[in-house]
């Protein structure tokens, strides 16, 4: 506990860049939270957590106020931040105990993801066709993902699985993170635009949609990236199963239905501007969008609970309305 600096993939430069980004102080790691140097629910809630242990070491258990005002929709956030606060605060070594909790937090988001991927892997048939959206994979988590998991599972197994990777955009985390990972994993998968998951669904190509989730109400509507709804709607139409998976840490009893997820509006500029590399190797961001216009750039929607098919945790599957 010398050091307590907390060391995290920088997400932004990936599939480009790998580098391992480091966040000195408390002030530090909600920067990288807010800036999505890391991302996803899982990760963001062990950021968080080891957010709330630094803000301990620093004499500053009073910055719990602006880890959680760093990003709103993922319940993860809130429940590390929680644990690890309860915990120190009622410890004799609170420093110590808040680095411990936030530890164990992270531990445990990698056991509960590695079952999910044992649970949901029995879904996966040999053969098979996935979609998914985002990124809900390792990056997204401390360890293995979620939604992804059972696909890592079903692939280690040896079944022959292809994966279409909804593009994701603004941010691209299908285009970018999913995809990497796919490719470092070695599984056949494909990136395809957004709008095209419908077609593709009509067309008989996808058999099973698994996404992530960043706030499951206690109803089970759950919120996740945008576009996410869209996917649901379809595969209903299409009698395609649309599977959540998401550990329960991120279910929110507090939270009775969909209509009380807060949704995260991010800037129009994710929107407007697009970051890729060009021929030359260089980072370079570039408009996309007519000069002049605005963008509104929700990051998330609700699917209601009637749309899903069951939700994979690391207890086993469940029912929306079992939850
Ligand atoms: O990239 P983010 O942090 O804005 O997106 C959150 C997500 O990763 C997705 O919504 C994902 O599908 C939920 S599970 C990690």
């Amino acid at each position: 506990m010398d050091g307590s600096s907390v060391f995290m993939i920088e997400q932004n430069l990936l599939p480009f860049e790998f580098k391992i980004h480091e966040a000195k102080t408390y002030k530090d790691t909600c920067h990288a939270i807010r800036t999505m140097i890391v991302r996803g629910a899982g990760a963001i809630g062990a950021a968080a957590g080891f957010a709330m242990a630094q803000a301990f070491i620093e004499n500053h258990p009073d910055g719990r106020c602006e880890i959680e005002s760093t990003r709103p929709t993922a319940q993860t956030l809130f429940y590390a931040v929680k644990r690890v606060f309860d915990k120190a605060i009622n410890s004799k070594y609170p420093k110590r105990a808040a680095f411990e909790e936030a530890l164990a937090i992270a531990n445990e988001d990698a056991q509960h993801c590695r079952l999910i991927g044992e649970h949901g892997e029995k879904l996966i048939k040999d053969g098979m066709n996935i979609e998914t959206h985002c990124n809900a994979g390792w990056l997204a988590f401390v360890d293995w993902g979620s939604a992804l998991s059972p696909v890592y599972a079903a692939a280690r197994k040896g079944k022959n699985v292809f994966v279409y990777a909804d593009e994701t955009r603004p941010r691209g985390q299908g285009a970018r993170l999913t995809a990497w990972e796919l490719l470092n994993e070695g599984i056949p998968h494909k990136i395809i635009p957004d709008n095209a998951g419908a077609h593709l669904m009509s067309k008989g190509k996808i058999d099973i949609i698994i996404v992530g989730a960043d706030r499951i109400a206690a109803n089970g509507d759950t919120g996740n990236k945008i576009g996410t709804l869209e996917k649901a709607i379809c595969a209903k139409e299409y009698g395609i199963p649309f599977y959540i998976a998401a550990p329960t840490s991120t279910i929110d009893k507090d939270c009775p239905t969909g209509k009380d997820i807060p949704i995260e509006e991010r800037s129009d500029k994710e929107v407007l501007y697009q970051t890729g590399r060009d021929k030359e190797g260089t980072m370079r961001e570039v408009l996309v969008c007519n000069p002049g216009s605005n963008a509104g750039n929700p990051a998330f929607d609700v699917t209601p609970a009637k749309y899903i098919t069951g939700i994979i945790t690391e207890k086993g599957i469940v029912k929306p309305e079992n939850l």
